[in-house]
């Protein structure tokens, strides 16, 4: 339960990481508490089951134009299962539960097929047989990779689950506080994650690893991009001011792909950025820093990385939205204006 005064409980996420799988995260996050083994199997049971989406739904996507982000894509997805849902407008818990579970099982079948359709490849339909990470694998290139990749790219998905009154968990709760549906509320969260100050930032992380090339010019750039006062994507945060809880965790797992591919170079780079910017200006890495290059080390196209963030957030914002919804208040801030004095109203033909 989130309240104005509550912090972020920093470092059990990584407990959670270590020992859970995505899919344990996810009942957390709905239910309040981890599930028992049968709870576990119950809601793992209804999760695969709703995977396959419509295919309605599927000969949407092949009128994208091919420029469409995957982000864009995914908000347009909601809408439309949205559409798709009766039940969209209801707010008790069971209903709010079910379209949580439709949401998590749904996403990653849409990103898959939004992947594919723009490289030209039909569509694979979702394995009932495979955990959430794996079946997403399976979906967006036919095959699943080691145990160890699966590890890694399922405790990314727990370390991006929840993250307080972030700015679009925060949109999520104001359209939400409205009264209007869950896939509303969801579609403007992704809106807001879309930019490169909040969730946008995994995939320009990569981009700068990719314009530095190799671990020689990476302490020469950031000097630069500090100098011409650039903001670099990956670093800060407005809550951690010391750094990030979550980024011990994801950095020993990024290495883990390092260890996979045999490829050291973002490592390296990443490790000399790093330093460079904590030694220059006491700022510290984000989650998306070691999240960018441990994707691609997975062999994700760079502007896949924020819509699998959603496919994890997703828990969070359902959660936050069923919490707002069961004591709900429009959410309706006030500004204190700092223009022009009242002004007379004078009429068009004598303004000149
Ligand atoms: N690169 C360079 N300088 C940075 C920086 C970054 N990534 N993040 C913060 N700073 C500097 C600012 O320039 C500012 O310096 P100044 O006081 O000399 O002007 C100071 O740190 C405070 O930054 P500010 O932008 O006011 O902090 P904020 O709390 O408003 O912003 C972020 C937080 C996350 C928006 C900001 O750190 C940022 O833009 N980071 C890059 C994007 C990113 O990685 N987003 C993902 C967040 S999880």
């Amino acid at each position: 339960m989130m309240s104005a005064d509550t912090e972020i409980h920093k470092g059990l996420e990584g407990v959670l990481a270590d020992q859970c799988i995505f899919e344990e995260v996810a009942y957390l996050l709905q239910f309040g508490e981890l599930p028992g083994k049968k709870e576990l199997d119950v809601f793992a049971k209804q999760e695969r089951k709703q995977r396959p989406i419509s295919k309605d739904l599927l000969s949407v996507f092949g009128y994208f134009p091919p420029s469409a982000h995957p982000m864009d894509a995914l908000q347009t997805a909601v809408s439309f299962l949205g559409m798709e849902d009766t039940d969209g407008w209801n707010h008790d818990e069971t209903s709010l539960d079910k379209m949580t579970t439709k949401l998590l099982a749904k996403l990653p079948t849409v990103l898959a097929a939004v992947y594919r359709s723009r490289k030209g490849e039909k569509p694979i339909a979702p394995d009932a047989n495979l955990c959430f990470s794996e079946n997403f694998f399976h979906m967006c290139f036919g095959k699943v990779p080691d145990p160890a990749t699966i590890k890694v790219f399922d405790v990314s998905l727990t370390l991006y689950a929840e993250h307080s009154f972030n700015a679009s968990t925060f949109t999520g709760r104001v359209i939400s506080s409205t009264l209007s549906d869950i896939y509303s509320a969801v579609s403007g969260a992704i809106g807001a994650l879309k930019g490169p100050l909040h969730g946008g930032a995994n995939e320009e992380v990569m981009h700068l690893l990719i314009e530095i090339g190799e671990p020689a010019r990476a302490k020469a750039w950031m000097l630069k991009a500090l100098e011409e006062k650039r903001k670099v994507m990956g670093f800060g945060h407005r809550v951690y001011l010391s750094g990030d809880s979550r980024v011990p965790t994801m950095k020993k797992y990024m290495l883990k792909m390092v260890e996979q591919t045999g490829n050291k170079k973002w490592a390296e780079i990443s490790e000399i950025l790093e330093q460079t910017m904590i030694r220059e200006k006491g700022i510290y890495p984000n989650l998306d820093f070691p999240a960018g290059p441990a994707y691609y080390m997975m062999g994700f196209d760079i502007d896949i990385f924020t819509p699998i963030f959603v496919i994890s957030r997703i828990t969070g914002w359902c959660a936050h939205i069923k919490e707002q919804l069961a004591a709900n208040r429009l959410i309706r801030p006030l500004c204190h204006y700092v223009g022009h004095a009242q002004r007379p109203v004078t009429p068009l033909e004598n303004r000149g």
